[in-house]
């Protein structure tokens, strides 16, 4: 095992002009193992041979009794099951109602269509997230408009949603992403300035807060995903809250056909008194569901002292830049732990070379997103037929539009500089942590022989 060596030692011998003779292996501590200091990538011992903790998690004596009962009883459509789910959702969350739904994706949908977000309507959103939430702009006929990130926390830079707001604009879509909030209270003084609508994504952060309130309650509406990689693995799942029920309401009626709200089983009586469609929760999801509920606090509670702890551990080192929390976050929930690679502290080692360096010691992680802002599957949408009747050429021109909608610091983040840890990794103990943080520091000693090899 790679001895921990303080680089700060080494860093203090640099700083009063003491170098280290060509080929000496900067970390080796006399008595480690012969090839200890030498990187794994270039065939020597791994920081780390053992494995991380598995995902899901799933405890078949104390999970599985609901789920079988469920599967046994032959309701397998939502029901009482769906209900509690949705109860206890609302409940750990703090918002008056939840609905759930089939997936994040159009628990989004859902919302925005129910708030009357839809063509010709401009909905500001950041290029750092998954997909899905620039998605969801799009099905419901609305034109993302790029507001570019804050690089320290990662999220939507708050300073520059009001140079974007047009008279078209509609809705902000602020996506706590990577479980660490938005600077949501800025977020909403802006949209209350500007009369306009807050579509929470909360997809990755499930109990992240902002001075004691949960993030999905501070907008119109607050979505969440329980897909398998989620805090709440169910395989797929959904949901939205809200205070507001006649919103509410109306997302209960989409969410199954248009049926007034009342008649959420889906019994024949009562007519169709929207538009909607079926995006229903199941009751095996929801019996999951109840099951994974039950860990999510002690998890978040663990990655998030994890996540401090390897923050701590890390910052030090010349290049390595870890995330920065918003103003008064209270909770965050690291559906990933995210840093910043500067490969000019690491010899010019290409964030590509770094990653396959680390993973070598056995520490698994990933460069991240890549830019949302500038894909071909904007310009698809752009020649549908809703689009080009409903929105001016010069609007849909795709050259024109990634101009308007240039996120230079998303790109520096996506192309070169982000870094991730999964969230189970976080769930380890602060030991495996130390794990991280010697590789990391084992790769900055040796970045030049591992940049020339
Ligand atoms: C930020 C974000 N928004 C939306 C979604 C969509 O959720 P789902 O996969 O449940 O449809 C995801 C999940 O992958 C997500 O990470």
């Amino acid at each position: 095992m790679y001895l921990r060596r303080t680089f700060l030692k080494k860093s203090a011998l640099a700083g009063i002009g003491v170098g280290l003779a060509a080929g000496a292996t900067p970390g080796l501590i006399s008595g480690c193992a012969k090839d200890a200091g030498t990187p794994a990538i270039l065939g020597g011992q791994a920081v780390r041979s053992k494995g991380w903790p598995d995902w899901p998690v799933w405890n078949p004596e104390t999970d599985e009794a609901r789920v079988i009962e469920v599967l046994r009883s032959g309701v397998w459509s939502r029901a009482e099951t769906v209900t509690e789910f949705e109860e206890k959702w609302a409940e750990l969350i703090g918002a008056k109602r939840c609905l759930s739904t089939v997936n994040g994706t159009y628990a989004l949908i859902t919302a925005m269509r129910q708030l009357g977000i839809g063509a010709g309507d401009e909905v500001l959103v950041t290029p750092y997230t998954f997909i899905a939430s620039i998605d969801a702009i799009l099905m419901v006929g609305a034109m993302p408009v790029f507001v570019d990130i804050n690089p320290a926390t990662f999220q939507i830079d708050a300073d520059k949603i009001e140079a974007k707001i047009t008279s078209n604009t509609m809705a902000i879509e602020p996506v706590h992403i990577l479980g660490l909030p938005v600077d949501i209270e800025k977020v909403m003084t802006i949209a209350k300035k500007h009369n306009l609508f807050v579509v929470e994504d909360a997809c990755q952060a499930w109990q992240a807060e902002v001075n004691n309130k949960k993030v999905g309650t501070f907008g119109d509406a607050g979505c969440f995903s329980f897909q398998n990689s989620k805090h709440i693995p169910i395989g797929e799942g959904g949901a939205i809250v809200s205070d507001d029920d006649d919103f509410m309401d109306r997302c209960v009626s989409f969410h199954n056909f248009g049926r007034p709200h009342g008649n959420v089983v889906g019994t024949v009586s009562g007519g169709y008194v929207i538009l909607g469609t079926k995006v229903r929760f199941t009751e095996y999801q929801a019996a999951i569901g109840l099951a994974q509920l039950k860990r999510l606090d002690e998890q978040n509670t663990l990655r998030e002292n994890n996540a401090k702890y390897l923050k701590d551990k890390i910052k030090d080192i010349p290049g390595i830049l870890p995330y920065e929390l918003s103003p008064n976050v209270t909770r965050a929930v690291f559906h990933l732990f995210p840093f910043r690679y500067k490969k000019d502290q690491f010899k010019g080692l290409p964030r590509s070379s770094f990653l396959k360096a680390l993973q070598a010691e056995g520490i698994p992680c990933s460069s991240g997103y890549e830019p949302l802002n500038t894909m071909p599957y904007l310009n698809d949408a752009f020649q549908t037929k809703n689009f080009q009747k409903v929105y001016p050429k010069e609007m849909l021109d795709f050259n024109a539009y990634k101009e308007r909608n240039a996120c230079p610091e998303n790109d520096r983040i996506c192309n070169e500089e982000g870094v991730w840890f999964s969230q189970n990794m976080l769930l380890a103990t602060e030991s495996d942590m130390v794990d991280i943080a010697d590789a990391i520091e084992k790769i900055y000693n040796n970045a030049e022989k591992i940049k020339t090899t």
